[in-house]
This record gives C-alpha cells, structure tokens and sequence, in this order.
C-alpha cells in the first residue's frame, strides 16, 4: 500500500515534469467572455474553431502560462453551432469562485492557446467600473472608430461592457461581417496582459434579419421557449446590482412587458438596477423618430419599480438627462416626463461607439448634455460607505471626432493604460465630454454633484 501511496504522485510528478508545453496554437479564434448567468460563478466563453480538433478549455485560479496541464479544471464545449462562416464553441463555466481571478486556455489537437484570464464579479457589494455603448459598422471610418473604442476598453479594464446593439452594418446575417467584428473583440478589448473583458450584449436593429443572432452568436439567453425573444437579466454584488437586457426590436408590450414587470418584482431588493435596450424612446437626433409606444410599455415600470440607469444606443451620438419621472399632467412635463431628482431614472446612451456621428439637435428641456462624437460611456460605481450613499460617477469618454471636411480624429492612443491597482484613477491622456455646469462628470444620486 506505501508503495503504491508513494508510486502515484511519483508518476504524476515524472509525466507532468515530461510534458512540454507545445509551441504550435490551437486552431481557432474570435474568443469572447460572456456574461448570462450569475457572473459570480458563472462566465460562457466562446470562440471559433477552425478544424474539429477536440478543443478543451483548461483554466483554474493559478496563472499556469500556457501548460495546460496544469490548470486546476477542464472542460470541453457545451454547444457547437455552425453559423455564418463559424463553427461556434461555447462552454460555460459554472461554480466559479466570485472576485476571483482565472487563467484559461484553449488547447486542441494542433496546439495550445495564448493564455488569457478573466475576473468574476464580486458576491458582496464592491467598487467595480463598467463600459456602455453601442453601435458599430462594418468599413471605413466608422469602423476605425469602433477599434479605437475597443482599445479604450482594453486601456479602462472595466469589470464588463454592456454592448447596446448593431455591431454589424447590415442586417445582421454577413458572415464576413460578424467575423470581423468578433476578430476586433477579441483582439482589441483584451488587455496587454491578456485579460479578457466580458461582454452583456444586447440586440438592436441591425441584428434583425435573424431575432435569434444574440444566441448564436453569443449564446444569450431568449424567453418563452422563442429565441427571438432575446431579453434576460444577471445580478451581482449580493444585494448590489441587477443588470436587465431589454429589446427594443419586438414588441415592447405583451410577454416582454410582461417579463419586466416580472424581473422587476423577483429583483425589487437590488439596491442599483440598470435597464439597457437599443432604441431610445426620446432620441436626440432629429434623424430618428420619438418610440412613445415603448414610453407608453416600459415608462411607469421603470420609475415604479426603481430603475437608476437606462443605456441605449441607435441615434449614433451621445445624451445624459437628468433624473426623469414619466408624468403627462405636470405644467412643466415634456415628452411625458419631469425632472425628478429623487427618484427619478438618469437616461443616458445613444450609441455612437463606431456609427458616423449624427447631429445632436434634438435635446429636451430635462437634457443635461447632449454630444455629437464617437464616444462611450465610463461608470464607476461605489457602494454605500460613511456618510455616502451607494453611487455612481458617469464619464463619457471621446473616441473619435470628425471635423468639417469630414477629417477622422481618434483618441485612444494618447490614453494611459490602467492597471489592476487603479482601476478607479481618469488615466492621463483621456478626452472626456464636459457636461455644461457639472463638469467633466456625472454623479448619481443627483444632489451628489
Ligand atoms: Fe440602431
């Protein structure tokens, strides 16, 4: 029995010491981190895989380089999809410890990933940053933009990005297209030292020549058994934040108000709760129409239950209002809402992340600051602590900038990276939309400013 106590771990140790690490790559790419469960213990990583060469993800908590072998855990593909040019892995890794560290790779038949990492969300409430933005083309400037505004993610190291529709020009059914935009994800969000941002995608409207492209794509999570119903919800930091993604594509009544006032209800106890969806109701653009039917679906729900932030995207430039209540009746109402600062949701997004930007001559008397630019919009959120309540700064950080003639300018390369010990820090060279009398940034709750 000593013998054989001893022979085991002696082999171990022996084939272990004989492995070398392979100097070839696995076949495949476009790797993403997505959020869809608990990103607590929970993150689906996904990736394209160019020959069928049994690919297995090796990842644990210690930094193992690319020796694969020595990674705590394994596991191979929950689902393979054939799609657009692709074929698809995507595994989900479950039981993860929270605020945690992992180190992953991909090894197949042919050889072995770069290794890349990635951090869970925290299950206690904890400062975290996060990235909102959307809407990103397919080719020429716009596409430059968009890159410059992947390598600002990769330069702020936010906890995830909520990505609020349209990543491809068209209509969301180009192979070349979504390969592209996949390839760009993967290559220009991840950090120097190889951490990889998650993604909360939401579907806009050039997604919609397939409802169901967000689950193939990403594996998101649909409704009511129809996968064209893509909207769903994740929550974390304890009793911290709940993150819902709607869909302004379908109908905005019906089972999806249906399932928000459900979402709402089963998630009253969060204390910061975030709505993101495309289309916003009241855009700021003259280009794009007034949505009072999604108002009329989703307005009261949002004040009702709470909501503290709303994102969208789709008008491809930039707003933040203040905090609005949905009230017809009031003397000084517009559009149907009132400056609340109470209570009240802080509207903020309209997507121009890559888009060619739009005029911004549409602003609403409750409009703190409206802007006509590539940019992307930079929270950091702070629990309660002292005398401070639970809080929120809001940047809008510029990427790109066009000048008569039509001239590009982008603003990412004089930025800064941050790095693991000051994620909270405005790094050096970053140009940030000045907000008329607040300044450079935004707080909520509002008599914070
Ligand atoms: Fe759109």
């Amino acid at each position: 029995m000593k013998i054989k106590a001893l022979f085991i771990p002696l082999l171990v140790y022996i084939i272990s010491a004989c492995q070398t690490i392979p100097e070839t790559r696995a076949v495949s790419d476009k790797y993403r981190l997505i959020w869809n469960d608990d990103p607590a213990t929970n993150i689906t990583l996904a990736w394209d895989q160019h020959e069928l060469a049994n690919p297995v993800v090796w990842f644990g908590t210690r930094d193992k380089g690319r020796a694969f072998w020595k990674y705590e855990a394994s596991k191979s593909a929950d689902r393979i999809l054939d799609k657009y040019g692709m074929t698809t892995h995507f595994t989900k890794l479950s039981n993860l410890k929270p605020d945690t560290e992992y180190y992953f790779v991909i090894k197949d038949d042919t050889g072995v990933s770069e290794r890349y990492w990635f951090k869970t969300a925290p299950d206690k409430p904890e400062a975290f940053t996060f990235i909102a933005g959307g809407d990103t083309k397919s080719s020429g400037d716009p596409l430059e933009a968009g890159r410059a505004s992947h390598r600002l993610v990769s330069k702020l190291r936010p906890l995830f990005v909520m990505f609020n529709g349209d990543f491809c020009s068209g209509d969301g059914t180009d192979p070349e297209a979504w390969q592209l935009w996949l390839k760009d994800w993967h290559e220009l969000t991840t950090t120097d030292d190889g951490r990889m941002i998650p993604i909360f995608p939401l579907h806009g409207n050039h997604e919609n020549g397939d409802k169901a492209n967000l689950n193939y794509i990403f594996n998101s999570p649909y409704q009511y058994n129809d996968s064209s119903h893509i909207y769903y919800s994740v929550s974390f930091g304890g009793d911290f934040v709940h993150l819902m993604a709607l869909n302004s594509s379908i109908d905005q009544a019906g089972e999806q108000r249906q399932w928000l006032e459900n979402d709402f209800k089963r998630n009253a106890d969060y204390r910061i709760k975030i709505a993101g969806y495309h289309k916003p109701m009241w855009p700021h653009t003259q280009k794009k129409p007034e949505q009072p039917y999604q108002y009329n679906q989703w307005a009261h729900l949002f004040y009702t239950y709470g909501l503290n932030l709303s994102f969208d995207g789709d008008s491809h430039m930039s707003k933040i209002t203040y905090p609005l209540r949905p009230d017809s009746s009031a003397v000084d109402s517009y559009m149907g809402y009132v400056r609340d600062d109470e209570r009240g949701t802080m509207f903020l997004g309209e997507g121009s992340y890559g888009a060619y930007p739009r005029a911004n001559d549409d602003d609403k008397p409750w409009t703190i600051k409206s802007f006509s630019g590539n940019q992307i919009k930079w929270m950091h959120v702070m629990p309660a602590e002292n005398d401070l309540p639970d809080r929120i700064s809001i940047y809008t950080v510029i990427s790109a900038t066009y000048d008569e003639e039509g001239n590009q300018t982008l603003y990412d390369a004089e930025v800064e990276s941050l790095n693991e010990s000051n994620l909270f820090d405005v790094p050096k060279g970053i140009t940030l939309v000045e907000n008329g009398i607040y300044g450079k940034v935004i707080k909520y709750p509002f008599n914070l400013n």
